[in-house]
């Protein structure tokens, strides 16, 4: 037996997207890429939505577009991607770590006032395993207009906040999503950003595109003279129409996948929940969509509770490891207690769209036998 921890689930319907941008003869950024963008804005509500090559690169432009830049400093969790911290320092910003809620494992809104300072300019908390932060809590605890919050929703794509799919509705200033290819939605890479006006989404178009004022696709499909004029500072961010197809494909069979991880977890839910020895994160899984199922076992087992899975073919592990405490950035700031006891507790088990309910019982199973 053999279970990995994640796995993408794409297939034929990608597969015919995919073909059918061979046939168009136009693989960059273009029309499927609209298509795209125009698909996500129905599922999500949101009306100004921009594609992009990678999550990283959506956060990048996201904290760029809002200012960012040497000097200035961001506020966000230890416990996410190490993508989060890079992308302040892609700006020449500084990350300034906040450490998390217990149940939540989102960053802890009460603790991050005190790390703001006249040259705070962002704070950016990540929906962390697909639980929507509370960004209305965080813009309360900040209590300054001056400061953006731009949501890494990396992990939450079709998550619910109060009945609607995580969007722009609760008060960021941008969110950021990755389709890398294990998240809940992917375009094999990808990502997006969301923001609230025509205007900030047009300059965000010409930075991904090197600052260029008119993609090739645009000039091209309006048959106009090309407008090539460089106009800003840019990156070269764009998603081409093959990634794009991808996304296209799985969007459609969207509702199918939610609802397939959500059933998963609530199995484990079950599952587990008799068991002494673990404690688990409670969600609420008509609303949350899972990324990733996590437990909680005393330090002293959680590494020996991995060798065994892994010995019995269940790739289980950490996952994500606090930034603060990576070699690149330990000496970033102060010591962060709850994501330090966590980072020695918490613990990652199989969960993907493809996932069979067998094998959710046959992990769920290694997991009793190891404590009893
Ligand atoms: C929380 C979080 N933020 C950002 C990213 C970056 O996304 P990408 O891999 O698409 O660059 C990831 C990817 O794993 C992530 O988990």
């Amino acid at each position: 037996m053999t279970i990995p921890m994640a796995r993408p689930s794409t297939g034929t319907a990608e597969l015919k997207q995919i073909q059918a941008v061979f046939k168009s003869g136009w693989l960059g950024e273009g029309h499927v890429t609209e298509l795209f963008e125009k698909a996500l804005g129905e599922f999500t509500g949101a009306r100004h939505i921009v594609a992009v090559n990678t999550g990283t690169s959506a956060l990048h432009l996201a904290l760029h577009a809002l200012g960012a830049g040497p000097g200035d400093e961001v506020v966000l969790p230890s416990m996410t991607f190490v993508s989060d911290p890079q992308a302040v320092l892609m700006c020449g910003a500084r990350p300034v770590f906040c450490d998390i809620e217990e149940n939540t494992l989102n960053v802890d809104p009460h603790k991050i006032k005190p790390l703001l300072t006249p040259k705070t300019r962002a704070v950016m908390p990540t929906d962390f395993a697909g639980l929507p932060c509370d960004v209305r809590a965080i813009r309360r605890a900040i209590g300054r207009s001056d400061i953006k919050i731009i949501r890494d929703a990396s992990h939450s794509f079709g998550s619910k906040i109060k009945g609607k799919p995580v969007g722009i509705r609760a008060g960021e200033d941008a969110t950021c999503f990755s389709f890398d290819p294990i998240k809940n939605l992917t375009c094999g890479e990808g990502g997006a950003i969301l923001v609230k006006t025509a205007s900030a989404a047009a300059r965000l178009r010409s930075q991904k595109m090197l600052g260029i004022i008119r993609s090739t696709w645009q000039s091209f499909s309006k048959k106009k003279v090309e407008d090539r004029r460089v106009v800003q500072h840019g990156f070269r961010y764009h998603m081409s129409n093959i990634n794009a197809a991808i996304g296209l494909a799985q969007l459609q069979q969207f509702a199918a996948f939610a609802e397939k991880r959500q059933k998963l977890a609530v199995l484990y839910d079950e599952l587990l929940q008799p068991l002494p020895d673990i404690t688990l994160f409670k969600r609420d899984y008509a609303a949350v969509v899972p990324f990733m199922y996590i437990i909680r076992v005393a330090a002293r087992e959680r590494d020996n509770l991995i060798s065994f899975l892994v010995a019995n073919g269940v790739h289980a592990g950490l996952r994500y490891f606090p930034c603060h405490l990576q070699p690149f950035f330990k000496h970033a700031g102060a010591a962060l207690p709850v994501t330090e006891q966590l980072a020695q507790e918490m613990l990652s088990i199989p969960l993907y769209h493809g996932m069979r309910e067998s094998q959710v019982h046959a992990v769920a199973a290694l997991i009793k036998k190891f404590f009893s």
